[in-house]
């Protein structure tokens, strides 16, 4: 190769990995030989525990489960439904339940008293979330985050870490600054339904080894590194933790996750990141902006337990000023459906390890090309497989039914096609389904919920 070509090549690469150097320190080998202490016996029996529970909640075929919600999307597209519900409903009030997760809930009037509904409404492959459903409701009214050992009765932590199913509502809208990263314990549901929960400008949420979890209706952002210390997870434990790294919800070795309407920015590391074997999880009807790595899912491509990672992204809108990793998956099962990429600098989509990425009636939105330097920078491409070659990716199954490409972008498949999918009864869609995006993720992000309206 001459050597201005050589040279042209090494700047162009440069432009255009920059950003991906500073990978998010999870994936980093140091981190795992030196940063991870070895857990202490209490947290290694919670994770034997755990990698129990998470292959349960494992599909064995997960075009089953993405196919029924395929299915559910397009009865609400395909029939009258819609429009029904968007004339309103007896219960009073309008109703603008756009998507069948939203319509399980948002017409009813009373779902303030109804709260725990909720819990039935979540598909995909979180679909046996049940959150705290069938405990007490709890009322958090102390935003403080002082005791980190002993946490205050009123306060959200403490309800965490409660044991035992709990629904946790809150009394008022609330700022509130985490110390250190909040541990949260099985069987809960944060719900910031009716008014404005914020939390910000502190350390984010770990979902560790623990199970049924549902983060509903807040607003993450701003989160930080915190450098970690002596912190309850729940009745009966607390113990040393280091360094929290930044993430807005980290779930780790963690299974029937659901997050939902939640509206995130800004974080130190990730977004969300789901590592470790964590399994059976619904990211839905959220709003993302102003970050860079937006999603992890598997940190590492030594950890072959993400294998059994089954992850749905449903009616998301991913904004402005994102620049990758919506997400960026290893090994694992992710099922994009309906999302609204409006957003992206280098990528939306990619992965290493031979990640299965099922994306389904998505919009994408390519952006504009960019000088940089002297450089044209085109970021049109959608996908992108990390550090492997074509002739090793080209059998990874990456497949794009459905989707509307905008201002140019474009999906690289590869892989075996879909086939034998109960979404192929495509005569029941008038429409590309990636084409009502735009209402299907209309509400995404915190809602305004009034107490006794239609949501
Ligand atoms: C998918 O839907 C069908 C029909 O409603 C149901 O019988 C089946 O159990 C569902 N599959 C899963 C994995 O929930
Ligand atoms: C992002 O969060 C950091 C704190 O983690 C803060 O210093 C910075 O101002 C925030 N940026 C924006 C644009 O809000």
């Amino acid at each position: 190769m001459p050597r201005s070509l050589n040279i042209f090549l090494f700047f162009l690469c440069l432009a255009v990995i920059t950003p991906t150097m500073n990978a998010s320190e999870l994936e980093t080998e140091k981190f795992w030989k030196e940063e991870r202490p070895e857990f202490d016996q209490y947290w290694e029996e919670r994770s034997v525990e755990a990698k129990e529970f998470n292959q349960k909640a494992y599909f064995p075929d997960p075009f089953e489960v993405s196919g029924n919600l395929t299915a559910s999307i397009t009865e609400v597209i395909a029939g009258k439904n819609l429009r029904r519900n968007l004339r309103g409903n007896k219960g009073g009030g309008q109703c603008l339940a756009t998507n069948p997760i939203d319509r399980c809930w948002r017409c009813d009037p009373n779902w303030a008293d109804n709260r725990q509904k909720l819990a039935d409404c979540v598909q995909g492959f979180g679909r046996n979330t049940r959150g705290g459903k069938g405990g007490p409701i709890y009322v958090v009214t102390d935003p403080s985050d002082d005791e980190l050992m002993d946490p205050k009765p009123g306060t959200l932590r403490y309800a965490v870490t409660r044991n035992g199913p709990l629904w946790i509502t809150f009394a008022h809208n609330m700022l509130i600054t985490l110390q250190q990263e909040l541990i949260m314990n099985s069987d809960k549901t944060i719900d910031g339904r009716g008014v404005d929960v914020y939390i910000a400008n502190g350390a984010g949420i770990t979902v560790q080894f623990v199970k049924n979890i549902i983060i509903h209706g807040i607003k993450i952002y701003n989160i930080q590194v915190r450098e970690g210390g002596t912190i309850r997870d729940s009745e009966t434990h607390y113990g040393l933790r280091t360094r929290s790294d930044g993430d807005g919800i980290s779930i780790f070795g963690s299974s029937n996750i659901w997050i939902d309407h939640v509206s995130m920015k800004n974080c130190t590391d990730g977004l969300i990141d789901a590592i470790m074997g964590s399994t059976a999880i619904t990211i839905s009807n959220s709003h993302f902006t102003d970050h860079n790595e937006v999603m992890l899912f598997g940190a590492n491509d030594n950890h072959k337990e993400d294998k059994i990672m089954q992850i749905t992204l449903a009616f998301n809108h991913f904004g402005k000023r994102l620049v990758q990793r919506m997400p960026r998956a290893r090994f694992g099962f992710v099922h994009c459906v309906n999302n609204d990429y409006t957003h992206w600098e280098m990528y939306a989509i990619g992965g290493s390890s031979n990640p299965t990425i099922i994306s389904e009636g998505n919009r994408f939105i390519g952006p504009e090309n960019k000088m940089v330097g002297k450089d044209l920078i085109n970021s049109k491409e959608v996908t992108k497989r990390e550090y492997t070659d074509e002739s090793i990716w080209k059998s990874w199954q990456w497949r794009s039914i459905n989707d509307e490409f905008l201002s140019d972008a474009y999906f690289i498949q590869s892989g075996p096609e879909l086939k034998d999918r109960p979404f192929s009864r495509q005569d029941m869609i008038t429409a590309k389904p990636g084409s009502y995006v735009g209402r299907l993720t209309r509400f995404a992000g915190n809602l305004q919920c009034i107490v006794g309206k239609p949501c």
